[in-house]
């Protein structure tokens, strides 16, 4: 079929993809004059659907302040102050508030970041394609690089000055890039998560993230009524395997007397297995091409960096951006992007990789490894030199 006679234009940048990255990016663009397009190939509706974490860094909250998307966040965000460490059948708490000088995490569904920032794209008139398909990346090594897609069967053409990578981990921009100029690196565990969202209150205020020998458990939350429970299982496990009562009686198993006790259960409105991965690309820059967010790396949620590392290379990508325009087209900052990024990832990459080794069952692990958590955990929750790196990384080291 011919695709002929599809349309052409022209934007200063292509945003690729409509996740949290995309979204944010597009929108503190918006707010500094530049003009964006930005091409999803899933639906509105898709995006939306997808269940992922939901815990905020005050940065990102911050740099989602000055985006002007907060207003909701701030009246329906729940603001903690710690976090609770479970193991040998006690639970610990971690003053993350006490601990860094009063800074603390918001939690707010990754789904609700999302809904906010369509809401204010729309508002903003600003150009979104949706079920974009077959999108391709062209001439970034060049001064004038151009993206094409395939909409309603037609092709249509977009020249731009940069295009930014905001498609995720199997995405197609960081796969444009030619195999020599790209380096990957890599851990898969050997285990996941499987989730369960439920309309039921949490079990306790603050989070729980458990070490139990049949194997890591969490409780979350999204709001007062509603929760997001985990628990570790292995990588073939099937989700028809796991009626809900099934996942409620595990979880129990893997929690301390009080908690199990006060556990409130019901139906799930969600249930999915995630594999766990590390993964980061270098550089994220090429030529015209900027990578951001899942497209670049991918951290184990063990941590709950994906979206606030998201949103920080959003932070340093807007702000190159910004100045190129501001400076007569100076590259100075473009030049830095990728270097400034990765020195954050890198530290989010290593914190998620310690988080989850520390708190899971690795099924060569054996009674030594298990020791070693347990003394590790011991000395977390009774040293506050111990404690205090563990809380300035998860409120979020300064952008
Ligand atoms: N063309 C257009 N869009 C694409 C393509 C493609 N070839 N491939 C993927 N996309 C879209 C996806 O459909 C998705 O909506 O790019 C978007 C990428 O969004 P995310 O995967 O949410 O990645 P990002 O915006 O970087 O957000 C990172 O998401 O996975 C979590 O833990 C992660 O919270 C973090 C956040
Ligand atoms: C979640 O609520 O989904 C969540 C919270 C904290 C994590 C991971 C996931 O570390």
């Amino acid at each position: 079929m011919s695709k002929a006679g599809g349309t052409r234009m022209r934007v200063q940048v292509a945003i690729i993809g409509a996740g949290p990255s995309g979204l944010l990016l597009g929108q503190l663009l918006h707010l500094a004059g530049i003009e964006t397009i930005i091409l999803e190939q899933r639906s509105a509706q898709y995006v939306l659907g997808r269940i992922r974490a939901g815990v905020l860094e005050q940065g990102s909250v911050e740099l989602l302040e000055r985006a002007g998307v907060a207003s909701r966040l701030h009246r329906e965000g729940l603001v903690h102050d710690g976090i609770e460490l479970c193991f040998l059948g006690e639970r610990h708490r971690i003053d993350l508030a006490g601990l860094t000088d009063g800074k603390r995490v918001t939690v707010y569904g990754q789904t609700e970041v999302t809904r906010d920032l369509m809401d204010a794209r729309a508002a903003a008139g600003a150009m979104t394609v949706y079920e974009a398909d077959e999108v391709s990346v062209h001439d970034f090594d060049g001064d004038a690089p151009s993206v094409r897609y395939v909409r309603d069967g037609l092709e249509h053409m977009v020249r731009c000055d940069f295009i930014a990578g905001c498609d995720g981990y199997h995405g197609v921009t960081r796969q444009s890039v030619p195999a020599g100029a790209i380096r990957n690196f890599e851990r898969v565990y050997p285990f996941g998560w499987l989730g369960v969202l439920s309309e039921t209150p949490p079990v306790s205020d603050e989070l729980i993230y458990v070490n139990h020998e049949r194997g890591f458990a969490l409780c979350s939350m999204r709001s007062r009524t509603r929760s997001r429970y985990y628990v570790q299982c292995a990588l073939d496990e099937r989700i028809e395997a796991w009626p809900d009562d099934r996942f409620w009686d595990e979880i129990r198993s893997r929690l301390d007397p009080a908690a199990a006790e006060a556990l409130v259960t019901g139906p799930s409105i969600e249930k999915s297995i995630a594999p766990l991965r590390s993964f980061v690309a270098e550089p994220m820059r090429f030529g015209r091409l900027l990578l951001a967010g899942d497209a670049a790396h991918i951290v184990p949620p063990t941590g709950a960096k994906g979206l606030n590392l998201a949103a920080s290379d959003v932070h340093y990508l807007s702000s190159a951006l910004i100045d190129h325009y501001a400076s007569a087209g100076s590259m100075a900052e473009i030049d830095r992007y990728s270097a400034r990024c990765l020195s954050r990832i890198w530290k989010a990459e290593r914190f998620s990789w310690w988080m989850t080794s520390l708190l899971h069952r690795f099924p060569d692990g054996g009674d030594f490894a298990r020791k070693m958590q347990e003394a590790e955990l011991d000395y977390l929750t009774g040293s506050r030199a111990a404690a205090t790196a563990l809380a300035e990384n998860y409120v979020g080291l300064p952008f």
